[in-house]
C-alpha cells in the first residue's frame, strides 16, 4: 500500500493470470473503528497508526468530530484528544454514519450514557438494516431510544443519561451490539452483562482490557463489564483480515498463484475462513509474528490448489467472508452448502440475493434458502457483474472474474471505497504479467 487510493467506478479482469509475491493490507476495519472510539473516551492523546482507509471509518471520524474531538492527521497516523466520557460534547446537527453499521450500533451504545440528544442518520442501505437489536438493550439500561419504522430503523435518536448495568440475553451473536453494551456498560451504576447465543468478534474485549479496563470473560459467550474508562494508547492497526480473504480466495482459485499476506490480524475470531477453506483443499499457511494490543499479527501464506465443496455453517467469525467463500465454492468441485447465516440478508445489501445473482451470471448454478446458498461448482465464465452498492460483493466478483474464462467487469466498482479505497490497485500489484 501507498497513498491514497481511489476506486474506479467500473473493474476489468481477464480471467487466468495467478497472484504472486507479497502485499501488505490496508488496517482492520473492525479494529480501527474501535481505536478511535476508545482513543475518544480515553483521557488523553492516542495516536493511531495505518488506520483503515474507507469510508466506513471516515464516518467514525466524522460523528467523534460532531461530538467535539479533535482528530489531527499527524504524517501515516491520526493523534486523537480524548476527552474521557464526560468531555462529549452534545452535537448540534445530526451524526451522519454513511454505510457503517458498525459506526451506528456502536455510537448508539456510547451515547446511552450521555446526558444530550443525537439523532444518527446514515444513507440508504444503512437505513434500511435493523436498528432494534441495539436500541431496546441500551433502553433496558435507562436509555431514552426511537427511530423510523416504530423505533426499528435509523434515523435513531438516543438521549442518554444515568445507565444502570443488566444482564442482556442477545438474540443474535453480534459484534456490534456487544460492544455497544460495553460502551454503555462502561458508564453504568453496577455490572452489565452480555451473554451471546455463540461467540462473536472479541476486539473490543482484546483492546479495553490491553488499555487497562476490567472486562471479565466468564464463558467465551459472556461478557461482563463495571464503569470504567481506557487508558490513552498508541497502536499500529494489523492488516484487515476480511480484506485479506478476497486475496487468499483469487490465490487458491487461480492456478500457479503463490501469494503472502504481510502483517495481517490473525484474531481467531475472524479468520475463520482459513479453516473453511483448508477443509476444502486450501494450501494456506498462518505464521504469527507479533501482538498489537492484544491482538495477534502474522502473515498469511497461499498456493493455488484444487477445492472441493464443503457444507459451511454460518457464524460471527465468517459472516463477512462468506460472499468470498460463495466465490471460492463456485470453482470448487462438487456441492457447497452455505447455511445458518440468515444474517447475510441484512448486510449492506441482502447477501443472499445478490450473490445468487451474480453468481447466476457466471454461469453457476445456485439455489437461495432463507439462511444462505447451495452453490453447484463448476467453470465459471466471464460476466457483466453487479456490486449492488455493496463493498464486499463488488470485491468478490472482481476475484471470481480472476479465474474465469474470458473478461468480466464489475459495476458499481467504486462502492469498494467503504471498507478497501485501494483494492483495484492491490489487486494489480500482485497480479503476474
Ligand atoms: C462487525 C461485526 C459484524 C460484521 C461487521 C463488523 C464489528 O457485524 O459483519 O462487518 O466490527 O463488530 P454484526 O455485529 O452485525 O454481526
Amino acid at each position: 500500500m501507498s497513498g491514497p487510493a481511489t476506486a474506479p467506478s467500473e473493474l476489468h479482469v481477464v480471467g487466468g493470470a495467478p497472484l504472486r509475491g507479497r502485499l501488505r493490507l490496508p488496517g482492520c476495519k473492525g479494529i480501527s473503528h474501535r481505536a478511535l472510539i476508545f482513543a475518544a473516551i480515553a483521557d488523553g492523546r492516542s495516536t493511531v497508526r495505518g488506520l483503515a482507509d474507507g469510508a466506513d471509518v471516515a464516518s467514525t471520524m466524522t460523528v467523534l468530530d460532531g461530538l467535539g474531538v479533535k482528530l489531527r492527521p499527524d504524517g501515516d497516523a491520526v493523534s486523537v484528544r480524548g476527552l474521557g466520557f464526560d468531555g462529549l460534547r452534545e452535537p448540534t446537527s445530526v451524526l451522519d454514519c454513511g454505510n457503517s453499521g458498525t459506526t451506528m450500533r456502536m455510537l448508539a451504545g456510547l451515547l446511552a450514557g450521555r446526558d444530550f440528544f443525537a439523532v444518527l442518520v446514515g444513507d440508504e442501505s444503512l437505513s434500511a438494516r435493523p436498528m432494534r437489536r441495539v436500541l431496546d438493550p441500551i433502553a433496558a439500561m435507562g436509555a431514552r431510544v426511537d427511530g423510523r419504522d416504530g423505533g426499528a430503523r435509523a434515523p435513531i435518536t438516543v438521549r442518554g443519561g444515568s445507565l444502570r448495568g443488566v444482564r442482556h440475553q442477545l438474540a443474535t451473536a453480534s459484534g456490534q451490539v456487544k460492544t455497544a453494551l460495553i460502551l454503555a456498560g462502561l458508564q453504568a451504576e453496577g455490572t452489565t452483562e452480555i451473554v451471546e447465543p455463540a461467540p462473536s468478534r472479541d476486539h473490543t474485549e482484546r483492546m479495553l482490557a490491553a488499555l487497562g479496563v476490567e472486562i471479565d470473560r466468564p464463558s467465551p459467550e459472556t461478557v461482563s463489564v463495571a464503569r470504567g474508562e481506557p487508558m490513552p494508547f498508541e497502536l499500529t492497526v494489523p492488516g484487515d483480515p476480511s480484506s485479506a480473504a478476497f486475496f487468499v480466495v483469487g490465490a487458491c482459485i487461480t492456478p500457479g498463484s503463490d501469494l503472502v499476506l504481510e502483517a495481517v490480524s490473525l484474531n481467531p475470531a475472524r479468520i475463520g475462513y482459513v479453516d473453511v477453506l483448508r477443509r476444502m483443499g486450501a494450501e494456506i499457511d498462518v505464521v504469527v509474528t507479533g501482538e498489537q494490543v492484544g491482538e495477534p499479527v502474522g502473515d498469511i501464506s497461499v498456493r493455488a490448489a484444487e477445492l472441493h465443496g464443503t457444507d459451511i455453517a454460518g457464524d460471527e467469525s465468517i459472516i463477512d467472508e462468506l460472499p468470498v467463500l460463495a466465490v471460492a465454492a463456485a470453482f470448487a468441485e462438487g456441492t457447497t452448502t452455505i447455511h445458518s447465516a440468515a444474517e447475510l440478508a441484512v448486510k449492506e445489501s441482502n447477501r443472499i440475493g445478490t450473490m445468487e445473482q451474480e453468481l447466476t451470471q457466471l454461469g453457476i448454478g445456485v439455489e437461495t434458502r432463507p439462511d444462505g446458498l447451495v452453490i453447484r461448482g463448476g467453470a465459471p465464465r466471464g460476466a457483466s457483474l453487479k456490486s449492488h452498492g455493496d463493498h464486499r460483493i463488488a470485491m468478490a466478483g472482481a476475484i471470481a472474474g480472476l479465474a474465469a474464462e474470458g473478461e468480466t467487469t464489475v459495476r458499481g466498482f467504486a462502492a469498494t471505497a467503504i471498507s478497501y479505497p485501494g483494492f483495484a490497485r492491490d489487486l494489480a500489484s500482485v497480479l503476474a504479467q
